[in-house]
């Protein structure tokens, strides 16, 4: 299976045994989803190759832990990729997302162990198969790095590799992790069970729009929560309040990316900008990527889900 591409970069697939095991699932079960990703990886260096083995390594001990079927992860995250598909779809047909359209209001999805640790068994796998999920995490990975102190805030954690890869790279860090769903915050107990400064985290299990919180945060994280709420306006006003006075946010949404779980459809990144700009922040950097390799003029003919992060300050 070894790619020509990654010969010559002298990269040794065999030795990430757990990327490899799925990888090789993923080609003999999905030959079509395996095409695509293998495609990209071949472009990739040895970091992206030591993210994907530690991810796949969480994954497998996740099933583990939970007693689930061997490659229960990859399942889900092949059925997402189909559901992906037909929201796509829906959306390419009917110019809205389908959520929204029926009223969806996602509180039977994240009170479900069982559907919850689907999702995010399958999400966590997009980190390394979906190359804007991919970039989005090198680009958070690579504005984290401080040996200052920052206590911090996460919402709508997920998976809660975000808080992980913070609280690894900064020992000093301490912070509250908030999500709405029980099992998300399960999961990231699990994920970050052997961080050194695990017992310097509060976990809170609640709507972030109800959380009491008095202190304010160094730096607060949302990522791809903003579209899983009505009014992000609000949401964001309500992170911004909590954030120390030149403490930053890093923010990821999407444009055009439906899912059975969106509920707030941003049609373009200049949406996703003004809401930013009327909310009291300034963009330090940012980063715009498709979903597909498709060039920037069929973007908006074709509806192409387009990922979006950035670095904010508080002015
Ligand atoms: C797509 S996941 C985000 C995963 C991760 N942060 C990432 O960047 O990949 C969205 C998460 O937001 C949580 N969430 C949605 N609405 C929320 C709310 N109002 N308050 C707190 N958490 C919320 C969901 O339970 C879910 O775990």
């Amino acid at each position: 299976m070894q790619d020509i591409h990654l010969i010559k970069k002298k990269i040794q697939l065999s030795r990430f045994k757990y990327f490899s095991l799925v990888l090789k699932k993923l080609s003999s079960t999905r030959p079509n989803n395996f095409f695509k990703v293998n495609k990209f990886i071949s472009l990739q260096n040895l970091e992206y190759f030591e993210t994907a083995e530690e991810i796949c390594k969480i994954v497998f001990s996740l099933e583990k832990k939970w007693k689930l079927k061997k490659f229960y992860s990859l399942d889900s995250y092949n059925s997402l990729c189909q559901e992906t598909m037909l929201e796509q779809l829906y959306l390419k047909k009917n110019g809205t997302y389908r959520a929204i359209r029926n009223k969806i209001d996602n509180i039977d999805l994240y009170k479900s162990s069982k559907k919850m640790k689907t999702y995010l068994l399958g999400l966590i796998l997009t980190q390394v198969f979906w190359q804007s999920h991919y970039k989005i995490l090198k680009f958070y990975k690579k504005n984290i790095k401080t040996k200052k102190e920052v206590k911090f805030l996460e919402i709508g954690s997920g998976h809660g590799l975000l808080s992980k890869y913070l609280m690894d790279n900064n020992l000093k860090s301490s912070g509250v992790i908030c999500d709405i769903s029980k099992q998300s915050l399960s999961l990231v107990k699990n994920i970050l069970k052997n961080s050194k400064n695990v017992n310097k985290i509060k976990f809170i299990n609640q709507d972030f729009f109800k959380l009491n919180e008095k202190s304010k945060f160094d730096f607060i994280i949302m990522g791809e929560v903003i579209e899983h709420v009505k009014n992000p306006k609000t949401f964001l006003k309500k992170a911004i309040n909590l954030l120390q006075k030149n403490g930053k946010i890093f923010l990821s949404t999407c444009a055009n990316c439906a899912q059975v779980d969106h509920i707030f459809h941003f049609k373009n990144i200049y949406e996703i900008q003004k809401l930013i700009k009327s909310s009291k922040l300034k963009i330090k950097s940012e980063l715009i990527t498709p979903s597909e390799n498709i060039p920037k003029k069929k973007w908006k003919k074709e509806k192409i889900a387009i990922n979006y992060c950035s670095i904010l300050v508080k002015k």
